[in-house]
């Protein structure tokens, strides 16, 4: 193994950051030796109605059962707004630079407080009550954050979908949690272009009933057609509502979200997280990974669409009383300089992004950042995926002129929030590992058998305890909680990643060991893609898998094979990506299409997925042992036909 770069903790960081080196290591152990105390402690950093007495009941096995804080009743929204009010309401809590460089908003905590009330008055005014789920399908703008809060506010469970998902998936997603109101915007903006958010809402509900209002934000302004007595601007209603609305006590855990993820197998997962344990996590991985503090001005360039939107645009940060930016455009609008003007524009001191705009950006060359001054930043983060070390090291001298630290979070949507990741004053970086575990957090690495591997070694990626952060179920479906994180081993958290631990005990996250492939930071389950394929009346049968690709990570290699009779062209290979976006989303769209004669199977007819993964990475010297194939040789023709890396 050859031995990674490392860089040594800035002696400012060491001595200025809330942990060093050895703070962290005796944090580290007390979190691990006695965790009722150690969070017990930790839960006081939010406010409670009536306090806990309880702080952890969890177990992983026979059964999975995640209860934290349980006797404690408490307001996400009072914590996220509220509290900030009193002591700093003039505070900006949210800076939105919109998609055009001319717009931008400051939104204090005082005006928060005030647009949260009167988003949940709307709310409540459309028959929300506590428990009830609505869906939000917004763009990036202040209204998205406001909705979240006016759910939490009132105890209703939000469930954001994408605004870049397809009517069908945002039907599938509104119908699995059985939502009555849907908040959306006529259109989104991003980078000049328009997303027509409403128009999609309009197909889905034409798919699916029980939706009973839609609450439509104007953003763009452009004209959409409006259901009457089902739609309604939100600015209309907003006019005749106050902007006092009482935060409704919650048990510690009473949902506060679903968000649908992609697995392994079948539809997406509703991921469910609950109230307290939640934002416990969220904001303390908030304070202590990003070092925060009063002044910072933060900058998580997500989604709330995804989870690092709900956990560290909005949640941790508002929780933590930060000033949080929002922005509505993509990297490269106007120019691929947009990133760091924005950065000299707001005088961001922490930057947070994804390795997929990193690489992407790193092919504009170092110009278009050198241009800009950036010397507000003091510390850098990455989360998705994988960062390779050559995007690590321009990240770190271009981007933070060797004065920032890089913090690799590794996370799930299930997770919460980050469990794996430098902490900056304190740990030593290696470009391309995530270093260690975050306060509480177990790791264990495993081989296919269960057996936990010691010492520097390399296998699959466990969590053997609980955290607070962590998911409760699978929404309407606990059963496939149980089988699909804790049956494959038993009484421990299955994370699907494998992962590899170096002789300082480093964690360096691998990918992932099951079919969920990751595409520009984007999960996706290989079987949505391949069911939307088949859905297609000219494909008999799809497999999809996924190959390593420059800029994406991973790209999208679906191997079809036809309706017999039908052949395969360019003009077919256009149709099927655009179906594909349809039925999905822009984000699922095939980046190689092979018409493949027949597909590498078993003699009981089971796909070798293997094989295919092996072809699509130009990995031919080492198919095994392909004897047990029905029909060895289809991976003849497999090779010789394989699709050229665009
Ligand atoms: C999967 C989770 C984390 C929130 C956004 C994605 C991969 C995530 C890293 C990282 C290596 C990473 C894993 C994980 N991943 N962060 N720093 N290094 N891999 O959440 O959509 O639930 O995806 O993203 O494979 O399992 P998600």
């Amino acid at each position: 193994m050859s031995e990674a770069k490392i860089y040594d903790v800035p002696r400012e960081w060491a001595e200025e950051a809330y942990v060093d080196n050895a703070r962290y290591q005796a944090m580290y152990e007390a979190s691990i030796s006695d965790p009722e105390a150690f969070w017990g402690e930790h839960g006081k950093r939010i406010g409670w109605f009536e306090p806990y007495t309880r702080v952890k009941n969890t177990r992983f096995e026979p059964d999975v059962s995640i209860r934290w804080y349980e006797d404690g009743t408490t307001n996400v929204a009072w914590n996220c707004v509220d509290r900030h009010v009193a002591e700093h309401g003039d505070r900006t809590a949210i800076i939105w630079e919109g998609d055009d460089p001319s717009e931008s908003r400051h939104i204090s905590y005082r005006e928060l407080a005030s647009e949260v009330q009167r988003f949940a008055n709307v709310l409540k005014g459309e028959g929300v009550k506590k428990g009830d789920r609505v869906t939000i399908y917004l763009p990036m703008i202040p209204e998205a954050a406001f909705a979240m809060l006016a759910c939490a506010r009132i105890g209703a469970v939000h469930s954001i979908v994408f605004g870049g998902f397809s009517p069908d998936s945002l039907a599938g997603r509104i119908t699995d949690c059985g939502s009555t109101v849907v908040i959306t915007a006529d259109e989104g903006l991003r980078g000049g272009k328009r997303v027509p958010l409403k128009a999609n809402v309009d197909a889905a509900l034409a798919k699916v009933g029980g939706v009973s209002s839609v609450v439509v934000v104007k953003r763009t302004g452009a004209p959409v057609a409006m259901a009457t007595g089902r739609d309604h601007f939100y600015a209309d209603l907003a006019a005749n509502v106050s902007d006092e609305c009482p935060c409704e006590e919650m048990a510690a855990e009473d949902p506060l979200f679903i968000l649908y993820t992609s697995g392994s197998t079948g539809k997406p997962k509703g991921v469910l997280h609950t109230t307290a344990g939640y934002l416990v996590y969220a904001a303390m991985t908030h304070q202590y990974v990003f070092d925060y503090r009063a002044g910072d001005i933060y900058w998580c360039t997500a989604d709330v669409g995804w989870v690092t939107g709900h956990s560290y645009i909005v949640y941790g940060p508002l929780c933590n009383g930060a000033t949080t930016l929002m922005f509505e455009g993509v990297p490269n609008y106007p120019s691929v300089s947009r990133f760091w003007e924005v950065i000299d524009k707001h005088q961001v001191t922490i930057f947070y992004t994804a390795p997929t705009a990193i690489r992407a950006l790193m092919g504009a060359g170092e110009e278009a950042v050198k241009k800009t001054s950036r010397a507000s930043l003091r510390l850098l983060g990455s989360v998705g995926e994988p960062i390779n070390p050559e995007a690590w090291e321009w990240y770190h001298r271009v981007v933070g002129d060797h004065r920032c630290p890089i913090v690799d979070t590794w996370w799930q949507t299930e997770t919460g929030g980050i469990l794996i990741s430098p902490l900056p004053g304190a740990t030593r970086l290696k470009p391309g590992s995530a270093t260690r575990p975050f306060f509480g957090v177990r790791p264990e690495i495993v081989d296919a058998e269960g057996n936990v591997l010691e010492g520097a070694c390399e296998g699959n990626l466990v969590i053997a305890d609980s955290w607070p952060g962590q998911m409760r179920t699978v929404y309407g479906d606990h059963q496939r909680f149980f089988d699909t994180y804790f049956s494959a081993y038993k009484g421990k958290y299955f994370t699907g990643d494998g992962c590899r631990r170096d002789e300082d005990g480093y964690y360096w996250i691998t990918g992932r060991v099951d079919d969920v492939i990751n595409v520009s930071g984007h999960r996706m389950g290989t079987a949505e893609v391949e069911s939307a394929l088949v859905a297609h009346e000219l494909v008999s049968e799809a497999a999809v898998v996924g190959y390593p690709h420059d800029l994406k990570g991973q790209g999208i290699y679906a191997y079809v094979t036809l309706m017999a009779g039908s052949s395969g062209d360019e003009t077919l290979r256009k149709e099927l990506v655009g179906w594909v976006r349809r039925e999905i989303g822009p984000i699922a769209s095939p980046d190689l299409i092979q018409f493949a004669p027949g597909l590498p199977k078993t003699r009981s007819g089971k796909i070798m997925r293997r094989i295919l993964r092996k072809i699509a990475e130009d990995d031919f010297g080492s198919l095994g042992d392909i004897s047990t194939l029905a029909d060895p040789t289809v991976v003849e023709d497999l090779i010789a036909n394989r699709q050229n890396k665009p």
